[in-house]
């Protein structure tokens, strides 16, 4: 099957891109990553912190003749263990460059305007093909509002974009409360492509010694219906390229990615946890996925299942637990989907016919618990609220103690 896609307007020969991750901070990694088959790579994030603390470092060194504490306070030096430094990072990005064929995205992390602009002219020099921007904030004043955090990131896409020739993604959490809105925005400001979602690192409390510990858990596959819901909903409704990224663990992941509408697959933990070669164990996996799915190509597979495409759009937005069992009861009903078209897009069937093993690696074959369906006899609001109570009294197998008058029905 051919892979070849497009991503921030690059040609890629595959849609599974390797995101920043330690992984991406090293030649060797990208190399193996490259021979792995990733389409293209991110390597890690540029914080402005880290590339302040240098330039301050280095006005020291030429006013005083010596450099300044080599450890002020402020400073996270951890940061440099992780990617290593402005002026090393510019090397990588440009030896990067120079060792891979694949397109290779830089990636900045800033907090001030004026940081932003410079780093990513920087980072443009060095002949990355597209600049990433990590919009990682965790805000945490009650002073500022989400109006202020917002045109600030606006102000800071416009900039960027208007100090660079090259495309611009940015990488944004889930956490806004009108999210599409805010997407929309973003692409009006410039960004060429949007890369759904960072994932912020969660603190913990360490009751042994009483202490607050950051916590690093790479995430698993279970973390992928939120950014796959939002490539849905967006796929169509911004003039920009998609990217999915947490929770791409397998080639089936990869595939529901593609089919909710993202032009690329990114992954990040699944490498760090099986190395970079699981590249080409995921890209075989998407290609026998999408086969099985009826799928012919990877064109054809891009947003068949977005909010847009499906026979079923308000499914994406869902946020009610009752109408959710109301809809799945409706469905188990009715079977999934009598069309040719409903059942080919079926990812259920994607996996329970691909060839052996991919479904039991992916560990994504549809399970069926043991209490759904009790569970779905109470869910009776919504149009076929009435059949779902009656098939429930009368399925065998079914529990009739769901819907005895003991229990309330809000059925109409
Ligand atoms: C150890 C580690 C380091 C990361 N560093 C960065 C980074 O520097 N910049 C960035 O934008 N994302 C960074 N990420 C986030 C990943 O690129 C990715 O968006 C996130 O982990 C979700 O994808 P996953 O489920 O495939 O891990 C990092 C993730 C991990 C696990």
């Amino acid at each position: 099957m051919d892979l070849h896609t497009r991503y921030l307007g690059l040609e890629l020969r595959s849609p599974l891109v390797a995101s920043a991750s330690p992984l991406t901070g090293d030649l060797d990694g990208l190399r193996r990553l490259e021979e792995a088959g990733a389409g293209a790579v991110v390597l890690p994030s540029l914080f402005e912190e880290q590339i302040s603390h240098e330039l301050a470092e280095i006005d020291r060194m030429f006013s005083s003749g010596r450099p300044a504490s080599p450890n002020p306070p402020s400073y996270p030096r951890k940061l440099d263990d992780y990617n290593t430094g402005l002026w090393t990072y510019l090397a990588l990005a440009e030896k990067a460059k120079r060792g891979l064929s694949i397109p290779v995205i830089g990636s900045l992390n800033g907090t001030s305007l004026g940081g932003w602009v410079r780093h990513a002219t920087r980072l443009q020099e060095t002949g990355v093909d597209a600049i990433e921007l990590n919009l990682y904030d965790v805000v945490a004043n009650p002073a500022v509002t989400a109006a202020e955090v917002e045109g600030r990131y606006l102000e800071l896409i416009a900039a960027v974009k208007a100090a660079v020739r090259l495309p611009v993604a940015v990488k944004i959490g889930p956490s806004f409360t009108a999210l599409a809105s805010t997407a929309v925005r973003m692409v009006g400001a410039g960004a060429d492509g949007l890369v759904l979602f960072n994932r912020f690192l969660q603190p913990d409390i360490d009751l042994a010694t009483l202490s607050v510990q950051p916590r690093l858990r790479l995430s698993t596959s279970d973390e992928l219906p939120l950014p796959l819901r939002w490539t849905a909903i967006l796929h169509g409704r911004v003039r920009a390229s998609l990217a999915l990224s947490t929770g791409v663990h397998s080639g089936a992941d990869a595939a529901k990615a593609l089919l909710a509408g993202a032009d690329v697959a990114m992954l990040a933990s699944a490498l760090l946890l099986h190395g970079p070669e699981h590249m080409r164990t995921v890209e075989r996996q998407l290609v026998a996925c999408l086969r099985g799915c009826g799928v012919a190509s990877l064109a054809r597979a891009r947003g068949m299942l977005s909010q847009r495409d499906v026979p079923d759009p308000s499914a994406f937005e869902r946020a009610n637990y009752l109408e959710t069992l109301a809809a799945q009861a409706c469905s188990e009903e009715h079977g999934h989907g009598d069309s040719p078209r409903e059942r080919s897009t079926d990812v259920g069937a994607c996996t329970a016919t691909a060839p052996s093993g991919v479904g039991a690696v992916d560990g994504h074959r549809p399970r069926r618990r043991q209490h759904d369906r009790p569970l779905l006899a109470i869910a009776t609001v919504g149009c076929c609220s009435s059949r779902a109570a009656t098939s429930a009294r009368s399925t065998p197998g079914r529990s009739t103690s769901s819907t005895s008058p003991s229990r309330p029905s809000t059925s109409a």
